[in-house]
């Protein structure tokens, strides 16, 4: 395998410093560029980037001549995104298409991080081929990002997570809001109420494929480094539940106490924007076609706790 230059547009995000790891774990050079919050890790370069500003986009993407870059930056508090339709089209579909453009005028392989949100939950699972058929803005700025990418740059991926969770030893993760407010990351969010003995309630009619960040960065590589994964790759965990169910286990793996876990029902939250009832993907592309095989739930919350427990299930560079 050769080595690559990845430039990561969202470095300082959940999945792009994990990705930024284990690329520089596998002998990648990592240029990182970030909006507002510097990844907490070494890269070779951290730049600032914002992925709305077309010119700093193609200025960057000439400096470097990255092989391959990817695309994780988004809005994506869905509620947020409901009530600000302009600015989550602007973030969300017409920058990625800033750099689509970008990597296809330097024939760089374009690599989006899309989601499972993209259906509207009436025939799932999903395959890559269903048809998208996004419920709320959010989802619909986030399949204007796939068109975009599969239609600017001839050399392109699109990976579909959902519910994307991690652990990393830093405590900024639990401080730090993203950009779009909202706090980051779901099992970390759980723990820390559980860890303080606070009482949750979780909805039992949303069902996804909780992925775990680790195992994503791992997808995005293998479609980084084959140079003829193109198209539409689901990227999520193998198990699907539902966000009630899926928090019951990780208490349970945790050793946490799962009876602060409260079941209730959608309605009962009247979230601003609509949610699929049943978004879970089915992952075998990438298995099929490209040997990496997405973890199951019991799999990935082994690799969670032992990372929160201070172990080296899934490493930190
Ligand atoms: N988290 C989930 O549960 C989930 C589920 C399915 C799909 N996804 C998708 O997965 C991707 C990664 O999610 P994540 O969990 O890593 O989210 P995250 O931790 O919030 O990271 C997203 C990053 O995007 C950056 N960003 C926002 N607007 C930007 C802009 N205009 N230009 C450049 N960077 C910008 C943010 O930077 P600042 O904070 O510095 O502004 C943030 O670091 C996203 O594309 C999301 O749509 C997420």
């Amino acid at each position: 395998m050769h080595s690559l230059q990845l430039l990561i547009i969202g470095a300082g995000g959940q999945v792009g410093e994990k990705l930024g790891r284990a690329a520089q774990r596998r002998g990648h050079e990592v240029i990182a560029a970030y909006k507002s919050k510097a990844p907490d890790a070494n890269f070779s370069e951290a730049i600032v980037l914002d992925k709305t500003r077309e010119s700093d986009v193609d200025r960057i993407v000439s400096n470097f001549q990255p092989n391959v870059i990817v695309d994780t930056a988004a809005l994506h508090n869905v509620d947020y995104c409901e009530t600000h339709q302009d600015e989550a089209m602007t973030v969300n579909r017409d920058g990625t298409a800033n750099v689509a453009r970008a990597a296809s005028r330097i024939k760089a392989k374009f690599i989006f991080i899309s989601t499972d949100f993209v259906f509207d939950g009436a025939g799932a699972p999903y395959k890559e081929e269903s048809t998208p058929n996004p419920l709320s803005v959010y989802a619909k700025s986030k399949l204007g990002g796939e068109t975009a990418a599969l239609t600017i740059s001839e050399n392109s991926a699109v990976c579909r997570p959902a519910v994307i969770y991690s652990w990393k030893q830093s405590a900024k993760l639990y401080t730090a809001n993203s950009s779009s407010g909202k706090p980051l990351n779901f099992g970390a969010w759980l723990v820390s109420q559980l860890k303080g003995e606070k009482e949750v309630k979780i909805v039992t009619d949303q069902i996804t494929s909780p992925t775990l960040a680790d195992d994503l960065a791992g997808a995005i590589l293998a479609i980084a480094e084959n140079p003829l994964a193109r198209g539409i790759f689901h990227t999520a965990g193998t198990t699907a539940l539902s966000r009630y169910d899926f928090s019951t286990q990780l208490a349970r793996k945790l050793g946490l106490d799962e009876n602060l876990i409260r079941p209730i029902e959608s309605s009962v939250l009247k979230q601003v924007a609509k949610r699929p009832i049943n978004s879970s993907l089915l992952s075998d592309r990438i298995r099929r076609e490209l040997g990496y095989t997405m973890m199951s739930i019991d799999q990935a919350l082994e690799n969670f706790a032992a990372a929160v427990h201070g172990e080296v299930l899934a490493p930190e560079a």
